[in-house]
């Protein structure tokens, strides 16, 4: 069974992180969306509450689940068995952080594997900074979030 890790910080999830979760669900047997929960990190949504949202938008997928991980990715990967860490890469500026990380967590623990999936093309601007400063300033996120969540992260966000 080829289980494979979603990571990020997801704060929100947005459409681009759904896209990327579901593609990655039709590839492998399981995928684990891992939650970056980082006491350190300056978040609007708490840990918990992320986890929330994203089980509530890939809810209908039957092989993903959702938790949150401190420490070490490659770690947790190990831990869970899981052949392969899975990324969405945006644009061009996203690659030199995204290859940094890949060869860390291959230095890390070099069973584990990094995949990229490129974005589609709608959602190539979409990100979670984005879809904050958007609602923070008044903006229309409804194109930027899944729909389920949409009012509970606007509300939030509206609010901070
Ligand atoms: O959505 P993000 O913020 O781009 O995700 C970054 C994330 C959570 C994947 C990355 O920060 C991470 O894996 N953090 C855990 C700590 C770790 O393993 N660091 C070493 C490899 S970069």
């Amino acid at each position: 069974m080829k289980t494979v890790i979603c990571s990020g910080s997801f704060d929100p999830v947005t459409v681009g992180h759904v896209d990327i979760i579901t593609r990655a669900s039709k590839m492998f047997d399981k995928i684990i969306v891992a939650v970056l929960n980082n006491m350190n990190k300056r978040v609007c949504f708490n840990a918990e509450e992320r986890v929330r949202l994203i089980e509530k938008a890939t809810a209908e997928l039957p092989n993903v689940e959702v938790t949150s991980f401190d420490g070490l990715l490659a770690d947790f990967a190990a831990q869970h068995n899981a052949t392969a860490i899975v990324r969405g890469l945006r644009a061009l500026s996203d690659f030199e952080y995204e290859f940094q990380m890949a060869l860390t967590n291959k230095k890390l623990n070099p069973e584990l594997e990094t995949i990229f999936l490129t974005t589609r093309l709608e959602y190539m601007f979409i990100s979670s900074s984005i879809v904050k400063q958007v609602a923070q300033l008044g903006g229309d996120i409804s194109s930027f979030v899944p729909e389920c969540v949409h009012d509970e992260i606007l509300n939030r966000l509206r609010k901070d």
